[in-house]
C-alpha cells in the first residue's frame, strides 16, 4: 500500500495526553478516526464527540483491538508502562496481530527503549530509568521491563511499523514537527525536550513518511539549542 492512501485510522489510548493531540492533528489531516481508551475515560474525549468512533476498553485486549483497527489503513498506539498486567506488551502485540497488512503501525515510547544497543544515555538518565523500574515495581504501578518487551515484539515484526522515541515533554503551542536523529547521544539530541504536541505531530506525520518504515526515530524540539545548533543534521530544516 502507498502511504498517500491514509484515509482511516485508530488512535490506541486516544484519552491521554499524547492522543488527543494525535486525534486532533488526524482530524486536521481530513483522516476518518477511531480512538480506543479505557471505559472510564471515555468522557475524556468528550469534546470530539460526533467527530470520532470510540471503542471503549482495555488496550490490551485483542477483541478491541480487533474491532478497533478494522478497516484502517494506520494505527497510532501510545504505548505507556502502566499497570502490572503486560499492558505494553499486550497492546503492541494486539495491534500487531489484527492490524490488516500493509498497514503503517506508529508506536510511541522514550528514549530509554534502545532498538540496536548503539543509544548512548548520560549517567543521570540511565540511572533516573532505572530509579523509575524499581519504584515503579515496588509500589506496582510501572513496568518499564514491559515497555522494554513491547518494543521488542515490534522491532522483531516484518509489519511496516516505526517507533517514536519521545524525549523529556513539555507543554505549550506547536513549534512544527521535531527533528529527529537514530541514536540517542547524537548532538542534535542534546536538549532533551520536545512539546507534547509536536510528538503528536511526528507521529501522524509518520504514517505517510516511508522514509521511517522500520526505524526507531528519537525526537527532539525542532527549537531547541540543540536542534538549532545542528540544524544542518536535520532533514527539514525551517
Ligand atoms: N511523560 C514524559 O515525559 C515522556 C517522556 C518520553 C516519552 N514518553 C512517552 O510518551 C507517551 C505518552 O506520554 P504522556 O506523558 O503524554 O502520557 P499520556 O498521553 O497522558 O498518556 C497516558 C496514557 O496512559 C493511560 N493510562 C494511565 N494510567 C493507566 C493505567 N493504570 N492502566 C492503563 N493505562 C493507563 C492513559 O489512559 P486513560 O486516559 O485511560 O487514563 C493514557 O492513554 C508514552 O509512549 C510515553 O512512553 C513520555
Amino acid at each position: 500500500m502507498g502511504t498517500d492512501h491514509v484515509r482511516k485510522i485508530c488512535v490506541i489510548g486516544a484519552s491521554g495526553k499524547l492522543g488527543q493531540y494525535m486525534v486532533r492533528h488526524a482530524l486536521e489531516r481530513g483522516y476518518e478516526v477511531v480512538g480506543v481508551c479505557r471505559e472510564r475515560s471515555v468522557p475524556k474525549l468528550a469534546a470530539l464527540e460526533g467527530r470520532i468512533t470510540v471503542v471503549p476498553g482495555p488496550t490490551n485486549d485483542p477483541e478491541v483491538i480487533r474491532r478497533a483497527v478494522a478497516g484502517c489503513d494506520g494505527v497510532l498506539t501510545v504505548l505507556v508502562p502502566w499497570g502490572v498486567r503486560q499492558y505494553a506488551s499486550g497492546t503492541a502485540q494486539a495491534v500487531l496481530d489484527h492490524a490488516r497488512p500493509g498497514a503503517r503501525l506508529v508506536f510511541s515510547c522514550g528514549w530509554h527503549i534502545t532498538r540496536d544497543g548503539k543509544d548512548r544515555y548520560s549517567r543521570k538518565f540511565t540511572l533516573g530509568v532505572r530509579v523509575a523500574t524499581f519504584l515503579g515495581k515496588l509500589v506496582r504501578a510501572v513496568e518499564i521491563d514491559d515497555q522494554v518487551e513491547a518494543c521488542r515484539r515490534v522491532f522483531a515484526s516484518d509489519t511496516r511499523w516505526t517507533v517514536v522515541r519521545g524525549s523529556s515533554l513539555e507543554e505549550g503551542e506547536s513549534q512544527g514537527l521535531p527533528v529527529w536523529s537514530r541514536h540517542v547521544g547524537d548532538p542534535v539530541l542534546a536538549s532533551d525536550l520536545t512539546r507534547r504536541v509536536d510528538f503528536a505531530l511526528f507521529m501522524v506525520e509518520a504514517l505517510t513518511d516511508d522514509a521511517l518504515v522500520q526505524e526507531a526515530p528519537a525526537i527532539v524540539g525542532r527549537r531547541t539549542p540543540s536542534a538549532l545548533a545542528h540544524a544542518g543534521d536535520t532533514r527539514d530544516p525551517a
